[in-house]
């Protein structure tokens, strides 16, 4: 019987000397490779608004859009905790709408927690969506859903008051409850000190090697667009030349009549054959 990884699972990865994987998935056939491999929390990230549905940021990826590839997900993993994000305005309103989407994602979708953006200032509404009985995963320090705001994509708290901001937003978070952070687009050493005050595991992406674990997009990793990769991110494998490769040479064999060939072809009983050519002059 394969186990299910649990919040109290993910925790106890805290005190592990070796750092954790966890990767974004959006979809059916990635989660079974996912949880083939027993990643023990996968993220289907609001990044799916760019990576999966092609729009240009997190903003306007909606709750509906999230709940299906969330779904989808759920169908393909046995092992892995599953965390949902919660997209841009489906948390930030109230916290009555935080709790009513937390609970669409956890209900309706099949995720074990979901995820959000924010600090100190989001530390109340957080606690509200884990009073409810939702266990929820933090992120501070670029916060992609701030876009409009920010203008860029720069890293955050490289200077001292910045730090001591996303410091102080990590512990609140923490206070608030929330049973791991990710701290993206940080520097290192602000990751690593982060990481050293905090009981509750780091889950850094673009926040060096000093977090309890790592969190990559899995498009980038799997180099499935042919465009720019954040630095942050590594190509372990170029599938966009791959698969074109093979869409092309498909392309070509259909072309050449060499597909299908006879291993993918059904041929028709020899008797059942005349019958059919006589039935039809019979017409
Ligand atoms: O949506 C996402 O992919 C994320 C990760 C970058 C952590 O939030």
């Amino acid at each position: 019987m394969k186990y299910k990884n649990t919040v109290a699972k993910i925790q106890k990865l805290k005190n592990n000397s070796i750092p954790f994987s966890t990767i974004t998935v959006y979809d059916y056939p990635s989660a079974l490779i996912v949880d083939a491999l027993n990643i023990p929390m996968v993220l289907v990230g609001d990044s799916a608004s760019m990576v999966v549905y092609g729009y240009n940021n997190t903003i306007p990826i909606s709750i509906d859009e999230l709940l299906l590839l969330t779904k989808a997900v759920k169908r393909g993993i046995k092992r892995s905790l599953i965390v949902a994000d919660m997209p841009f305005l489906s948390y930030q309103p109230s916290n009555e709408e935080a709790i009513q989407n937390a609970g669409l994602l956890i209900k309706n979708g099949g995720a074990d927690a979901v995820k959000l953006e924010g600090g100190t200032e989001y530390a109340e509404r957080v606690s509200k969506i884990i009073e409810a009985g939702i266990p929820v995963v933090g992120h501070v320090g670029l916060k992609p859903q701030s876009i409009l705001i920010d203008s860029n994509y720069k890293i955050h708290g490289k200077k001292g008051e910045g730090a001591l901001k996303i410091y102080q937003d990590a512990i609140a978070l923490e206070k608030a409850g929330v049973f791991s952070i990710v701290l993206e687009g940080v520097p290192k050493e602000l990751g690593q000190i982060i990481t050293k005050k905090l009981q509750i595991p780091t889950i850094g992406i673009g926040a060096g090697n000093g977090c309890n674990g790592q969190i990559q997009v899995f498009h980038d990793i799997m180099g499935l667009f042919n465009d720019k990769i954040p630095k942050h991110a590594k190509r372990y494998t170029n599938n966009y030349e791959n698969m074109k490769k093979a869409l092309s040479q498909y392309c070509t064999e259909v072309e050449n009549r060499e597909f299908p060939n006879q291993e993918n072809t059904i041929k028709m009983n020899s008797l059942e054959l005349e019958r059919l050519k006589k039935n039809i002059e019979n017409i």
